[in-house]
Formats: C-alpha cells, structure tokens, sequence
C-alpha cells in the first residue's frame, strides 16, 4: 500500500517521516512550491512528485495535508484524475470528509483522519506523532483499512461523526491553542508586576506544569483550587481592579467558566457573591 502527500508542509513532513519509521512504503511528495516536495522527499528519503497527477496515480493512500482552505480546491482537481479504489483522506480537525463531493463516482473512498496534536515543526514533530490519537470519519468501505494503518503503527483511533468534528475540533483548540494564550497573558501581567521575561517565564513553568500534572492524575475539578473555588469574592474583585480593560476581556469570562467548574465541585457552597460580582 503506497501513501503519497499532497502539500509538504508541518502536517505532511511529519506524518511523512513517522509513516517512514514505521517501515510503511510512502513515495513521496507533491506541493504547491516545488522546492517543499524537494525538501520533503530528502527529509523522509522518498521522491518529489512535479505534478499532482503523478503523485495520485503512483499512490493507493493520499494524504491532502493542506491548509483547510485548499482541501476543497485540491480535490476538486484530483477528482479529474483516476481515483477508482484509491483512499483518500485530509488531516483537517474542523473539517470532514463530506467535502469530498462526488467521491463515490470518483470511485475513491474518502476520509478525515486528524491528529489530536500540535504540530509546531516541520522537522521535529514526527517524534511527537508515536503516542498522538488519530480521529477518523469517512465512508464505511475502507474505514477498516484506514484506521489499521494508525493501529499497525501503534497509535489510538477514535471514530467521529462528521457532524461533530467542528465541536470537537473546538474543544481541541480550547484545549491546545488557549492554553498557549493564557501562559502568553499570564507572562505579560507577571512582567508588569516587576518580574524580568525571564523570571516570569521560570515561575510560569513550574505552576503549569505542576498544575497540568495535577489535571491529568486527578481531573480538572479536584485540581482547581484558588479564589474562585474558596468563593473568596474580595480577591477576585482585587483582581480585575487591577487588570486593563483588555486583560479584564478574558479574565471575566474565564472567572465565570471557573465558577461553573467550582460549583460543580461544592454545590454546598455559597457563590452568591461570586456570581453578583462575575454577572
Ligand atoms: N499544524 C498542526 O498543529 C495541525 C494539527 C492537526 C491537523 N492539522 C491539519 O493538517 C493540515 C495541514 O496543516 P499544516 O499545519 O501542515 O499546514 P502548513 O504547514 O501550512 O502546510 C501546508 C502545506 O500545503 C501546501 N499547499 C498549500 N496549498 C497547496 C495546494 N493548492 N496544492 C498543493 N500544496 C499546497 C503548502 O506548501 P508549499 O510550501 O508548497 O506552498 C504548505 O506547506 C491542515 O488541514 C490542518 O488543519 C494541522
């Protein structure tokens, strides 16, 4: 079974390589720029594909590890090719494989396949991929297949419903993308009560990862603990007294979510004035 990329970029470079470890026969690359098919190829030691014809022809598997946004262009020129019993799949996490139109008279089964990841760099990332969890929806026919090519490699599959993969892909970027921003908010605010970038950034390290520890052993509920969770109202006020009037456009939101999470936690205790002052 021959797998073939269409856009070498992080996501293509990456899952390019780690198929390469695992012994899987990738031949190669085709992309945009010509120069990032070259690079990919001598990255993963296969061949770069000058056109997309050749590169669909030579593969049964084709990944379109493109920006979202060329999903859809892309396969609506692939279509015009010979795709009968070919699968075909996007690594998109807010996308699902009904952008595919037309893929069974292509003769082509069709899929998302999304690697629940962050994917920061071209040339390192496929080490993170071993213990990634793979998320896939797509046509029934090959749906065996494709989620035993992430199994043979050893890594988990979770089935999705096409309809629920711009809410799962939400949770995901809450989880993944916000998480930067808030370490990002947190470092400026440290910084503006007279810690140096770097102090800020040593102090910031420990507590979340400390605090992430305490997430992943024992739950969000049981590791929540501060102002909120003790319903102490007057450091929370404190709190966005001190804040900017942009600092204060997150703080208030995420205050309410926490008070959710704490309430779940206690529901004996009294947040009265918690929620008066987060209203
Ligand atoms: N990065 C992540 O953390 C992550 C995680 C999970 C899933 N994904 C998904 O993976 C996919 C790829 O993301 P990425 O982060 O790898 O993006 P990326 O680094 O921007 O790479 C996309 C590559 O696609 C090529 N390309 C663009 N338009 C093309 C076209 N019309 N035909 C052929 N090649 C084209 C570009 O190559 P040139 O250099 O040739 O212009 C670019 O390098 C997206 O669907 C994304 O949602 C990303």
């Amino acid at each position: 079974m021959k797998i073939g990329f269409v856009g070498a970029g992080k996501v293509g470079f990456s899952l390019g390589k780690y198929f390469c470890q695992k012994g899987l026969a990738v031949a190669g690359f085709f992309s945009k720029n010509p120069k990032s098919a070259i690079e990919a190829a001598e990255f993963t030691g296969t061949e770069k594909f000058d056109t997309m014809k050749q590169i669909a022809e030579v593969s049964d598997v084709l990944f379109l590890t493109v920006p979202d946004g060329q999903v859809i262009p892309v396969w609506e020129q692939l279509k015009e090719y010979n795709l009968a019993g070919k699968i075909i799949s996007h690594c998109s996490g807010a996308l699902s494989s009904t952008v595919f139109s037309g893929s069974r008279k292509a003769g082509a089964s069709c899929y998302s396949a999304h690697p629940f990841l962050a994917v920061s760099d071209k040339f390192y990332s496929y080490q993170d991929f071993q213990n990634a969890l793979f998320t896939i929806e797509g046509s029934p026919e090959e749906m065996d297949k494709m989620c035993g090519l992430f199994l043979s490699c050893g890594n988990k599959v979770q089935k999705i419903r096409p309809e629920d993969k711009m809410r799962y892909h939400a949770a995901a970027s809450v989880a993944s993308n916000f998480m930067v921003t808030l370490a990002f908010e947190a470092q400026k605010i440290l910084e503006q009560s007279g810690f140096s970038e770097k102090s800020a950034k040593e102090a910031l390290s420990y507590l979340m990862r400390q605090n992430l520890d305490s997430i992943i052993q024992r739950g969000p509920a049981a590791a929540l603990t501060g102002p909120i969770e003790r319903g102490d109202a007057g450091t929370v006020k404190g709190h966005i007294s001190v804040l900017a009037p942009k600092e204060r456009l997150f703080y208030i939101p995420m205050a309410r979510a926490t008070l959710s999470l704490a309430k779940e936690k206690h529901p004996g205790r009294d947040y009265q004035e918690l929620e008066e002052l987060l209203k």
